[in-house]
């Protein structure tokens, strides 16, 4: 049943980022909502159109204005630097507008992780829901704050999450995760790492056991993670190698009714089986494709997990919690 009345008002924060314009886009041809206001990130920014939406949409990106977020629109979703967004959002909450964050601010729980990860919050405001719609779905619905999930833990939790709690995964050995990402995943602003000349024909690890993200894989799954995360010459797109010893017993069967049981109703959640995904087949939409390997003699289990880390990673998953909280088809604005 809907929670709110079609069209919900909502605004975006941060609409001329690579995460915000993928919002934009999506929320335009949205069925459900109206789209009040696109800001860029200063009061004094020039009005700008969007050549990629005209005969689409035909507002303008705005100059950043706090008042108008807080008193027009009743979701604001935030796809800004995550001190931005620890800045704007509990002014919006005090105001009774819900927020939607893409930025990993209100992601981490333990206080001394978000210091050292994510200093600029500095408290976490209550209400706050993890946003992995597939497996939280009861806590989003009553959120005010939906911290979305970072596009790397989205597509390791979707795989990992329903075989852990499921006692399949040998815990004390830990999860290695070895990712590829495109180039879009950094943002828009060019860096010595990113631009194109560095990146085109090459690829180049990052991050190595220091990249923020693992706080959030390990809170969800409670082991450790060793998280190595590439640049690869794509503009869009994450594909995840994800290592696991299996508890002794596991089966194949055991480990595909497993996953087929926690995503027989999620429409964005593919599993592939054998048929390894590829990130072609997941790029401009919002799904998350799974395969597996398994060698039942050594319990060593592969998983390879597929996303567009602009949808499924960023603003696709936003929408879906939306759609979540306001009890429209979970589906509305992403097929
Ligand atoms: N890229 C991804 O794949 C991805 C995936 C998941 C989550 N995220 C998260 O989403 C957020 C945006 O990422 P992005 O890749 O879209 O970055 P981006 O391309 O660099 O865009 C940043 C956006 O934030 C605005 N902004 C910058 N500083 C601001 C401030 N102080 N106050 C208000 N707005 C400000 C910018 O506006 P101007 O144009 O006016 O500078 C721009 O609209 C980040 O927190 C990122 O971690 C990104």
């Amino acid at each position: 049943m809907n929670k709110y009345s079609s069209p919900v008002r909502v605004a975006i924060a941060g609409a001329t980022g690579y995460a915000g314009q993928e919002l934009l886009s999506l929320l335009v041809r949205h069925p459900e909502v109206h789209l009040v206001a696109a800001m860029s990130s200063s009061p004094d920014s020039a009005t700008r159109s969007m050549p990629r939406l005209a005969r689409t949409w035909e507002g303008k990106i705005e100059p950043l204005s706090r008042a108008k977020l807080a008193t027009d629109a009743s979701f604001v979703f935030l796809a800004v630097p995550e001190a931005a967004a620890a800045d704007l959002a509990p002014a919006l909450l005090d105001a009774g507008v819900k927020v939607i964050d893409v930025s990993g601010a209100f992601r981490v729980r333990d206080a001394a992780l978000r210091a050292k990860w994510y200093p600029a919050t500095t408290i976490l405001p209550e209400h706050v829901a993890y946003g992995l719609v597939e497996h939280n779905r009861d806590a989003i619905t009553n959120a005010s704050l939906v911290a979305c999930p970072g596009c790397y833990p989205t597509a390791a939790l979707l795989a990992l999450l329903p075989l852990v709690q499921g006692g399949l995964v040998d815990v004390s050995r830990g999860v290695i995760i070895d990712a590829k990402s495109g180039i879009s995943g950094a943002g828009r602003t060019a860096s010595d790492r990113t631009h194109f000349s560095e990146n085109h024909g090459s690829m180049s690890a990052y991050g190595v056991l220091g990249h923020r993200h693992v706080a959030e894989m390990e809170q969800e799954l409670g082991t450790e993670v060793t998280f190595v995360p590439h640049l690869v010459p794509l503009d869009r797109g994450i594909l995840e190698t994800i290592y696991v010893r299996t508890t002794p017993g596991t089966t194949a069967a055991a480990i595909g009714e497993c996953l087929g049981r926690a995503y027989q109703h999620a429409p964005f959640v593919r599993l592939t089986g054998d048929a390894l995904p590829e990130i072609k087949h997941v790029a401009w939409t919002n799904f998350c494709d799974i395969g597996w390997k398994f060698d039942a003699d050594s319990q060593r289990l592969v998983l390879i997990s597929c996303l567009d880390n602009l949808v499924k990673g960023a603003a696709g998953q936003a929408v879906q919690n939306l759609n979540v909280i306001c009890g429209f088809d979970e589906r509305a604005g992403l097929r």
